[in-house]
């Protein structure tokens, strides 16, 4: 006979849970059991999701909710309606932090010298902001003695983990509760809840609508058709940028400029980075600039469609990677790209706090000591175009076309010795196979 004890039953459940979903089982370290919850700091945006959790906490923990409301710079968001929302639904405090200059200085710009593009289109605006929201969420979790930070992400997307390993890296100490992911209510129970719970709902129950996330850096819209991968984008979800149809008839070119790779000015006038970004966004608004229907591998997973409207990043990117490359000798720009790619990844895929993000960003600074200069953008219909460029680091003489003039850097009569010598591996390569 074996002995069977010493072997896990794989298919014996460890405790299982009774609040929120009777079904699910403890799986991570940090998730709060529901005798651990008594004040809870809630991440709160101001939306159905959680507003909902907004109540359903009090009543299903019966903790005490404290709200904190993040101004990354979405657009047209009024924090004193969202506030004043969160008042009403009994939280014991709502704080509304503008975090735009943190956001803009320490986390954008960051990814504006590593030219971060994810997936050839998407420039990581949710993915920046994350890291900085967790992190807020656990400075106010300790000052205000709460035990627990709530979210309001989903099972299925990458926003959970950037959030959640952030808290469990800066701050082990605290739990996590992610009920939207726990709760198991459909679309329909949610609104009968909120309607319920004297919380509004907008729009109705017909229509959902698209799953918005926003920031200064750009905006991603999901769900509805958007799932659908033959549906053509409907007008209706262009909600930022001019669609290019309908886009001014005459081009305008655009002067920016950059110093030691941070953009510093528009069109000849300094500006601060906030307002910096919000100029390039209005400019490439107008202009029908950065649309992007993208097609994305998330971490969790599952591939995704997003619809992302990033009208600032499509002029900073092109023009900072423009300068970058003038400024850099072949084997840089050959190789910068690679630890752009790696940045990109791991912040995409939630890993703010890894090493080797900073790692990399100290070569991707070094890098950008240079890259200072302006270029000069053409804006039409959708489009953007380096058009001039200028910079006292550019890595090019147009005088080296003449030997004399170029100061004897490169003679056009020692190319025949060159090209001999570059391609004799080839050629007797060549003529291997050929005998
Ligand atoms: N797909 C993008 C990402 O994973 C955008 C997610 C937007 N989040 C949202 N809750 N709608 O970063």
């Amino acid at each position: 006979m074996t002995d069977e004890t010493a072997l896990p039953d794989p298919n014996a459940r460890t405790e299982v849970r009774h609040v929120a979903d009777p079904t699910a089982v403890r799986v991570a370290g940090y998730l709060a059991e529901p005798e651990e919850v008594s004040r809870v700091l809630l991440l709160y945006s101001g939306g159905l999701d959680t507003s909902v959790m907004l109540k359903w906490i009090q009543d299903e923990y019966e903790a005490e909710v404290v709200a904190l409301t993040i101004n990354l710079g979405q657009p047209g968001e009024d924090y004193e309606v969202v506030r004043g929302k969160a008042l009403r639904l009994g939280a014991l405090d709502c704080h509304v932090v503008d975090a735009r200059e943190e956001f803009a200085h320490e986390y954008v710009l960051p990814a504006i010298k590593a030219n971060a593009n994810y997936g050839d289109g998407y420039p990581l605006f949710t993915a920046l902001g994350r890291p900085l929201i967790a992190k807020l969420a656990v400075d106010y979790a300790r000052e205000t003695g709460c035990d627990t930070i709530a979210h309001g992400c989903t099972g299925k997307g990458n926003d959970q983990v950037r959030i959640e390993s952030t808290i469990a890296t800066l701050a082990p100490e605290l739990k996590v509760i992610a009920p939207v992911r726990s709760w198991q209510m459909g679309r329909d129970e949610e609104i009968a809840y909120a309607r319920a719970n004297g919380i509004p709902v907008k729009g109705g129950t017909e229509s959902a609508p698209y799953s918005i996330d926003d920031n200064l850096w750009g905006r991603s819209s999901e769900g509805k058709w958007i799932e659908d991968l033959s549906h053509a984008p409907d007008d209706d979800v262009f909600q930022l940028v001019t669609r290019p149809e309908l886009a001014p008839d005459e081009p305008e070119t655009v002067q920016i400029t950059f110093e030691a790779g941070v953009p510093v000015a528009i069109d000849g006038e300094a500006l601060g980075l906030v307002e910096l970004l919000d100029r390039a966004a209005e400019l490439g608004c107008r202009h029908g600039v950065g649309i992007v229907d993208h097609i994305e591998d998330r971490i969790v997973g599952l591939k995704v469609r997003d619809i992302y409207e990033v009208p600032a990043a499509a002029l900073i990117l092109t023009a900072h990677s423009e300068l970058e490359r003038l400024c850099g000798t072949i084997h840089q720009n050959q190789f910068k790209p690679r630890l752009d790619q790696q940045w990109a990844y791991l912040v995409y895929a939630g890993l703010w706090w890894e090493p080797l993000r900073t790692d990399i960003e100290a070569y991707v600074e070094r890098v950008n000591e240079r890259v200072t200069g302006t270029i000069g953008l053409k804006l039409f219909k959708g489009s953007v175009r380096v058009v001039t460029r200028e910079s006292p680091n550019a890595v090019y003489d147009a005088s080296l076309a003449s030997f004399a003039q170029s100061g004897g850097l490169f003679s056009q009569h020692a190319s025949p010795g060159f090209i001999e010598i570059w391609s004799l591996q080839s050629r007797m390569a060549h003529r291997l196979r050929e005998s």
